[in-house]
């Protein structure tokens, strides 16, 4: 299969293997809304840069279909090849150009993925795909996470900080756009009936080699790794070798809990 650049961006294994589905308090936020909204029927959900499907399965319950989209191939063939619901199928193509009807879909969602669109495009494709009353949730985990283990949380988050500060300088423009709370993703919204909401914290529970993989699979580690890679290997080797020594303990496989801070956009199509 030839590489797109879209599929660089990403290390689909290891984004399959280490990225984890949209956390309790987040589906919270979500799924209170559709009812708020009395979203039915809930026929179609379409999943906007599903990556390898973890943030598509958790629709599967209450929609009778649900399609995850994505740009990139290999992050398709990775979610096609996880065991998955009957009812979720994958599509490879753009957000910015959906493969469905007008007024055909009742809820668009995308997870951590729509700082990544051409967004004034994305937007009058979700417009044109929502049926009228129908739904969109864009969400995003903001990249100041937090660890939590007996008495040395603070130390590992800091460590971890620092790990970020590097990544950081690796991070592409549209990053700017998780950085900024999703302000401009909600300014871009068509709809009159919208809403933002920040600060919803979940805590997942890890073991440090996952916390370290979690890194790994991010799109600005893959940039670091295609321009310097032993400095990328040895920043996650260094981190794991200080996250170990902080907590007094031999084994990545240590169980400890990441803290994760999201912010969802939200909105209902008008009449
Ligand atoms: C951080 S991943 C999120 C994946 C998944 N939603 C999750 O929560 O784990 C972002 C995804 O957006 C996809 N993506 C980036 N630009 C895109 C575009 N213009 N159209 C569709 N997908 C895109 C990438 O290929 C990647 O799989």
């Amino acid at each position: 299969m030839a590489m797109r650049s879209c599929d660089t961006q990403y290390n689909a294994v290891s984004y399959q293997k280490y990225r984890f589905s949209p956390p309790e308090n987040l589906q919270k936020v979500i799924f209170s809304y559709l009812e708020e909204k009395k979203l039915a029927p809930m026929r179609l959900a379409v999943d906007v840069g599903c990556g390898s499907g973890q943030s598509t399965c958790i629709l599967a319950a209450r929609f009778e279909e649900v399609v995850g989209t994505d740009i990139s191939e290999a992050q398709i063939q990775a979610a096609k090849e996880t065991a998955s619901f009957p009812n979720v199928s994958y599509r490879v193509c753009p957000a910015e150009e959906l493969p469905f009807e007008d007024g055909s879909v009742d809820l668009v969602t995308a997870f951590t993925a729509a700082h990544w669109f051409d967004i004034p495009r994305f937007m009058k494709e979700v417009d044109r795909v929502l049926r009228p009353h129908g739904s969109v949730a864009l969400s995003t985990y903001s990249p100041n996470f937090s660890m939590h283990y007996k008495d040395c949380s603070e130390r590992l988050t800091e460590i971890l900080t620092e790990t970020q500060g590097v990544l950081l300088k690796y991070a592409n423009e549209k990053v700017n756009r998780v950085i900024g709370d999703y302000k401009e993703v909600f300014d871009l919204l068509p709809f009159q009936d919208k809403r933002r909401v920040t600060q919803i914290i979940d805590k997942i529970p890890m073991s440090v080699a996952e916390v370290i993989g979690f890194l790994h699979s991010m799109s600005m580690y893959q940039t670091f790794l295609r321009s310097d890679p032993e400095a990328a290997k040895s920043l996650l080797q260094k981190t794991e070798e200080r996250f170990l020594e902080t907590m007094g303990v031999g084994s990545n496989e240590t169980q400890l809990e990441i803290g994760i801070k999201n912010v969802c956009v939200l909105g209902c199509k008008g009449p």
